[in-house]
């Protein structure tokens, strides 16, 4: 398993460009289940969860090529095709859905398209529960029929799935986003209620209607979905990955440096820049992203609490934790999203952070400087917040467990390397 070695304390100055959103990227890809026609997306992420889902569509029948990596060795060519002509096998096994919960989405697309789905439950993860009854009631509100047998939801709509009125108890990304592309092929109207509107919706949104889909409210908590015979291909650009922007804009605020973030867009994460901004971080937009720094004087203590968007994004939380621990003051960090998602607080503590966790709330003290060790983490964005700690910790910095990170970043070794980082991935066989 490899891990990542850091020797912090260095500014980091240059230029990063974002890759695509890894978590636009995966529903997109499994919209490619709604049509019998080749669906090309481009400006895709290299990432582990990418690969996986490809593997996934390909064992219910799909076909996929791989193309277009552009000269710099960087994302903005990379593109992938999907067809999905004919679906052979309408099972998600347990050993795909368990290590991407992103894998679930295939529910909703082969219901309407093929009348059954028999879907591994993708289990807890590190940072909660993560149960799937918002999608599952849907789907029963149009008109399948699903059991729960074996670990497995087994799912039916022999007679097709229909419109309805569906009003979610809580905000959920993945559930708008299965129930969305069912609709999308279901016969008649279906409302979503309270529905997410997160930037990765919208992108789901706006593809579905270039595949020839009539959905209305993009961008809102109710979206109205008209159903229609047929999907057909198209080809669309993946959204820049607005986590991966505010990951490297709190690099170079953590280590009192500058970094100028290119293929991306300030709006996707206006409430990070806003709460960096108030720690005493400068911003400075340019047309296709914008310069992040904090050259002189100390980060300020400011409170956050994850929250849907607009609010501030839960897969930002550890990262700004990270930055707290080194703040002039307290920060309180109130997680409303997941209920356990503080796992990197021992491993910042290794480091010699100064946090208190009561209940939801963490309580930061900011210490003068942080020190390096070995630390790893459970999960995606902890292990990035490590990371961070890591580049201005004293002394070296090892994280294990580098797969987690390999999941949702692409060549983040290499991009933060470029600025003036010294970090280095060291493989173990
Ligand atoms: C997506 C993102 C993830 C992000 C999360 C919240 C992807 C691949 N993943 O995950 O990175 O952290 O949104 O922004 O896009 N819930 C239920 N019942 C359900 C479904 C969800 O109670 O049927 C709860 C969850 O346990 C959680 C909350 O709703 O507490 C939000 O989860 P949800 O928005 O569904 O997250 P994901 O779509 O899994």
């Amino acid at each position: 398993m490899d891990s990542i070695r850091i020797r912090g304390g260095k500014p980091l100055q240059g230029k990063i460009e974002i890759s695509g959103a890894k978590n636009a990227a995966l529903p997109l890809m499994v919209a490619s289940l709604l049509t019998e026609e080749t669906l090309t997306l481009s400006n895709l992420p290299h990432v582990a969860d990418i690969s996986t889902l490809i593997t996934l569509l390909c064992q219910h029948g799909a076909t996929a090529a791989m193309n277009g990596q552009s000269a710099n060795g960087g994302s903005d060519g990379r593109s992938l095709s999907i067809n999905a002509k004919s679906i052979t096998n309408t099972e998600a096994p347990y050993d795909i859905v368990r290590k991407m919960r992103a894998g679930a989405l295939v529910m909703g697309p082969l219901l309407a398209r093929i009348g059954k789905a028999r879907v591994s439950l993708p289990g807890g993860c590190a940072i909660g529960t993560r149960p799937m009854n918002l999608h599952i009631s849907g789907l029963e509100q149009m008109g399948a029929k699903i059991a729960i047998t074996g670990g497995y939801m087994e799912a039916e709509a022999p007679e097709g799935l229909k419109g309805a009125e569906i009003r979610f108890e809580t905000v959920s990304v993945g559930a708008t986003e299965n129930l969305l592309m069912a609709a999308s092929l279901a016969k008649g109207t279906t409302t979503l209620e309270i529905a997410a509107k997160e930037p990765e919706i919208t992108d789901l949104v706006r593809l579905l209607c270039q595949m020839g889909a009539k959905i209305e409210g993009e961008g809102t908590d109710r979206l109205v979905i008209q159903g229609v015979d047929n999907l057909h291909g198209t080809h669309y650009r993946v959204m820049p990955d607005r986590i991966e922007t505010g990951t490297y804009a709190i690099a170079a605020v953590i280590t009192g440096g500058k970094i100028e973030l290119t293929n991306t867009e300030a709006e996707l994460i206006r409430a990070v820049l806003d709460a960096l901004i108030e720690t005493g971080a400068e911003i400075e937009e340019t047309e296709n992203g914008f310069i992040i720094s904090r050259e002189n004087g100390t980060i300020r203590g400011v409170d956050i609490m994850t929250l849907p968007y607009p609010g501030y994004p839960t897969d930002m939380q550890a990262q700004f934790m990270a930055l707290m621990t080194v703040a002039d003051g307290a920060a309180m960090i109130t997680e409303t999203i997941f209920e356990n998602r503080f796992m990197h607080v021992p491993e910042l503590a290794r480091l010699g952070a100064n946090i208190t966790v009561h209940g939801h709330s963490a309580l930061v003290r900011g210490v003068d400087h942080l020190v390096g060790a070995p630390v790893m983490a459970t999960d995606l964005r902890a292990s990035v917040s490590l990371v961070l700690a890591g580049l201005a910790a004293e002394g070296e910095t090892v994280i294990n467990r580098v797969y987690h990170l390999d999941r949702g970043y692409e060549r983040l070794e290499e991009k933060l390397a470029a600025c003036g980082a010294d970090i280095e991935r060291i493989h173990v066989s």
